[in-house]
């Protein structure tokens, strides 16, 4: 079998520096003798939180109590991941002492001030992306009476008395948010787009495209409560390749193994050693 990787795929930029930054915490505040939080899952990807629980790092909600239910201690370090959070969640935060380590990515707080700026003067903010995912409830939280669409039919029921600023949650896809922009503008000609879909999850759907016509499946590993990995699967299906999503290489269908050639991609959230554990257990079920 032929194994061929996406020309990009993994860690994005704003990843690796969050789980960089998380991983410093950690250990900063392990040797300083203090409890580390990171707000909700670093990323959506088992390998990488149980490195982290590993390193003493624990999870606290944004209402600033942990997995039992108690509050961070005054002194803890909490991160937070490089899906941002809300003004109101970092006022809570610091109000209760901990100190605060922020590893929003650069393109995601972009969006965050775009989102207060637009709400400032007057315009409805809408985010088009999953509602309930940290990185759209962080944004909406930035601007006042913000809302979030998930399709082109809650986009139409926008209402259309205010002028429109359209923000992306980074890493949907492009068609859907074509298709949301494309149904937002029926109700207000005049939208603004504030903000679109980070370059590097349009490479990473771009790469999936480009298996078109060089693969016969497509295997794309990360974890299942990924957005962006569940889109790149979802992608990779609507084109019509027989596509499985597995969480690591241990998953791998043996079936994958009746196919000479496959694609291998990763969502943002994956790290190195999922992927290259997962192209070293293809290669081994075609021998
Ligand atoms: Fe940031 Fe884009 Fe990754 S917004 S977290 S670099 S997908």
């Amino acid at each position: 079998m032929k194994v061929i990787r996406a020309r990009t795929l993994g860690f994005c930029p704003g990843v690796r520096l969050a789980v960089a930054t998380a991983q410093k915490a950690a250990a900063g505040a392990t040797a300083s003798g203090r409890q580390a939080f990171v707000l909700g899952q670093i990323v959506h990807n088992p390998r990488v939180s149980a490195r982290l629980e590993s390193l003493g790092m624990r999870r606290i909600d944004e209402a600033g109590l942990d997995g039992s239910g108690k509050s961070a201690p005054a002194g803890a370090v909490v991160v937070i991941r490089s899906h941002g959070a809300a003004p109101e969640v970092f006022d809570r935060l610091r109000s209760a002492g901990a100190e605060i380590v922020d590893a929003t990515c650069p393109r995601v707080a972009t969006n965050q001030k775009a989102a207060a700026s637009f709400a400032a003067r007057g315009f409805l903010v809408v985010i088009a992306g999953d509602r309930g995912h940290g990185e759209t409830l962080g944004v909406a939280g930035w601007a006042p009476g913000a809302i979030v669409v998930s399709s082109p039919d809650e986009a139409r029921s926008v209402p259309g008395d205010r002028p429109v600023a359209l923000i992306a949650q980074t890493t949907i896809s492009e068609n859907e948010y074509d298709a949301i922009r494309a149904a937002l503008l029926e109700r207000r000609p005049d939208l603004v787009d504030a903000g679109g879909v980070c370059g590097a999850s349009r490479e990473r759907q771009a790469a999936v495209a480009g298996f078109l016509g060089k693969v016969d499946a497509v295997l794309v590993v990360g974890g299942k409560n990924s957005a962006n990995t569940r889109r790149l699967a979802e992608l990779s299906s609507s084109l019509g390749l027989p596509t499985w999503h597995v969480e690591s290489a241990a998953d791998i269908p043996p079936e994958l193994g009746n196919f000479d050639s496959v694609g291998l991609t990763a969502g943002a959230s994956t790290p190195d050693e999922d992927i290259d554990e997962a192209e070293a257990a293809l290669l081994r079920l075609s021998q």
